[in-house]
């Protein structure tokens, strides 16, 4: 029975979308609405302003953190297992790419993935956000960064703890995440993915 509201509580916590609502506290555009027309933290970055940019990652990424540190602080008062840790993980990043409270419009999922990772373990989450800044610097492409970030992660998860349930969750969300960039992979291969920093959604 946890299992099924703890699950549920996560896919509404991930539903918020943080591009949206710190779009709306700063009084900028809605983000749907320029640029790639993403809600995620890249794209709030494109209206120029850096500190909407920064909370809407720190919001996006607190969800799935907040999410699976909870059921992992309270596994043994609520009875649950590896299972329902995994369950929780893929429902707060599921939330965040199909919100509810968004009509099922949300993100790429990049920021909530690393805030999961994190709950998991933060070593997990370190070593993933390295990879994100390692490519992220030396090609200053975000989605590239966070395509080979997703490539990495199982592989840490893997190393780190072998294979169980949540490892699944892991693969999901990376396989969701290079799903949700299928436009970003079009653009890169083709050249036209933009850059960290410029304002337009195409290549500069
Ligand atoms: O965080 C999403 C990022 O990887 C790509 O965003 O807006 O350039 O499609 P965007």
């Amino acid at each position: 029975m946890n299992t099924v509201w703890m699950t549920v509580a996560a896919y509404l916590i991930g539903s918020i979308s943080f591009a949206v609502v710190m779009s709306k506290v700063f009084r900028l555009a809605d983000p749907r609405t320029y640029g790639s027309k993403n809600p995620g933290a890249t794209n709030v970055l494109r209206s120029g302003n850096k500190a909407a940019a920064i909370a809407t990652l720190i919001g996006d990424g607190a969800k799935g953190w907040l999410a699976v540190w909870l059921a992992i602080h309270f596994q043994k008062q609520l009875d649950i297992g590896d299972m329902t840790i995994a369950l929780v993980s893929i429902a707060v990043f599921l939330g965040h790419l199909w919100p509810v409270f968004f009509r099922f419009v949300g993100g790429k999922g990049v920021a909530t993935a690393l805030g999961v990772l994190l709950g998991l373990n933060p070593w997990l989450g370190l070593a993933t956000l390295v990879t994100w800044l390692a490519v992220a610097f030396a090609f200053r492409y975000s989605s590239l960064a966070a395509l080979v970030a997703a490539l990495f992660a199982p592989f840490y998860y893997g190393l780190l703890f072998g294979a169980d349930a949540e490892l699944v969750a892991v693969f999901v969300m990376s396989a969701l995440l290079a799903f949700r960039h299928s436009k970003n992979i079009s653009n890169l291969l083709a050249g036209k993915e933009s850059r960290i920093g410029s304002k337009s959604a195409d290549a500069k």
